[in-house]
């Protein structure tokens, strides 16, 4: 088999054999297919696209290409749950310890956050002593003894996939849908877990913009899941503004622990209540998404779901008291409220740059390797559709210097419209997609 063959069968439209495609990625994979013939291909399947039996194979040999996580020795049905990432998107802190206090065994592997997105792993490192760094044994013990442990991705999981983004990165050819859900759902099936639930992100602040895009990739990811042997489903919620209120790490986890006391805000309990009602039904801890969410809001009510999240933050080596006294949780040196220019009803927040206003006050990463401020951020405390008076606050900034506060400010400002229409508030979940 020769790789200028195979790039000459896609580039004329033809659909590559699973044969061919392993050809292809263990080639790649061992350093035999150099870079300029794998983006000639990648470049191929952008235009030509892939059907679905060639993105199952494409995913396989990409899952296949490192360690797979063998979770056989953990009792139940193990349930991972997976983001495509968006503003303010603190779910799994909130939702891990709240399904497992119900019952549902958590094992899942989490990322660090890149861009204008918050990763999961800097937030709980919001709770001194908290690490991912955890190794494989510990991490089913966690999982066999508290039922939740949270693990960073290691260097061999879907090295395949690795190599293959960061060619796709500087080849212009990462936005095929195709090539997408193949690169997400290789390291799903890796991580080992037995059902995945999917948040598939749509609207500004989303990798995905439209609906339309977003219901292709959900639909996509869950036909790879499924034909892997993996109970998978898809929810497709709004990321056209932040998700809840709080954006910056430290202040979303103290989201996420107002949450298990039961006073979090209404989209972010939402979110949770149906992700987390899918979760359990996978788990075989519910009958119905109904009854589901009635056990989940149980676990909120009887304090539970907080105990589990202390229980889980202690034996991954953080500060427990942290969850019952979040106000110790790292502070930002100052706070300023942003006030309303005008009087009327916000009609639009560009979301993506609320997260670059965290970005700017430090609550990001710029590059892999840059440190991040764990205090700084913001808290909305207007959202599409609510009234404003003139001066009324828009939000307060959490910041450790004056000059980035100013900057910060200034784009927040432009991100948000306001007008005298009122406006419609349009719902949070889009919809489930389910094979
Ligand atoms: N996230 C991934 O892991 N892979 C992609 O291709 C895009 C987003």
């Amino acid at each position: 088999m020769r790789m200028y063959d195979l790039i000459m069968k896609k580039r004329n439209g033809s659909a590559l054999t699973g044969e061919e495609i392993r050809f292809m990625v263990q080639g790649y994979t061992k350093g035999e297919i150099p870079d300029y013939q794998m983006s000639a291909m990648m470049m191929a399947i952008y235009f030509r696209g892939m059907d679905a039996d060639e993105t199952l194979a494409l995913t396989m040999e990409m899952a296949h290409s490192g360690d797979m996580l063998d979770l056989s020795d953990i009792h139940g049905v193990k349930v991972d749950k997976h983001s495509t990432g968006g503003v303010g998107d603190k779910t799994s802190l909130a939702l891990t310890p709240m399904v497992a206090a119900a019952g549902v065994t958590v094992a899942k592997m989490s990322g660090r956050g890149l861009g204008h997105t918050g990763g999961t792993i800097d937030k709980l490192e919001s709770f001194s002593g908290f690490s991912t760094a955890i190794t494989e044994q510990q991490f089913k013990e966690n999982v066999n003894r508290i039922g939740i442990a949270i693990m960073g991705q290691t260097a061999d999981l879907a090295p395949a996939d690795k190599k293959l983004y960061a060619l796709r990165d500087v080849t212009a050819t990462v936005d095929n849908m195709s090539l997408i859900a193949s690169s997400i759902m290789s390291k799903k099936l890796a991580a080992g877990a037995d059902a995945i639930v999917l948040d598939v992100k749509t609207g500004s602040g989303a990798f995905m913009k439209t609906q339309e895009d977003s219901f292709a990739l959900a639909r996509e990811m869950v036909r790879i899941g499924n034909g892997a042997g993996r109970k998978t489903i898809a929810v497709v919620s709004d990321m056209d503004q932040p998700l809840g209120c709080a954006v910056g790490n430290a202040l979303e986890v103290r989201e996420a622990i107002d949450t298990l006391r039961g006073c979090g805000p209404e989209d972010f309990v939402e979110l949770c209540l149906t992700l987390g009602s899918y979760m359990l039904v996978a788990g075989g801890e519910a009958a119905t998404e109904e009854e589901a969410e009635q056990i989940l809001r149980e676990v909120i009510e009887n304090g539970s779901a907080l105990d589990k999240l202390a229980e889980f933050i202690a034996a991954q080596g953080g500060d427990r008291e942290l969850v019952y006294h979040p106000e110790k949780l790292p502070q930002a040196s100052m706070t300023q409220e942003i006030e309303s220019p005008a009087d009327g009803y916000i009609q639009r927040i560009v979301c993506d740059e609320i997260g670059i206003c965290s970005l700017i006050l430090g609550g990001g990463r710029e590059t892999k390797e840059s440190a991040i401020d764990l205090s700084v951020g913001l808290v909305l405390h207007k959202k599409v559709g609510d009234a404003v008076k003139k001066g009324e606050s828009l939000a307060t900034i959490h910041a450790n210097d004056q000059a980035k506060l100013d900057m910060a400010k200034e784009r927040f400002l432009q991100a948000y419209t306001i007008d005298e229409e009122p406006v419609e508030k349009k719902p949070l979940i889009k919809g489930i997609v389910i094979e």
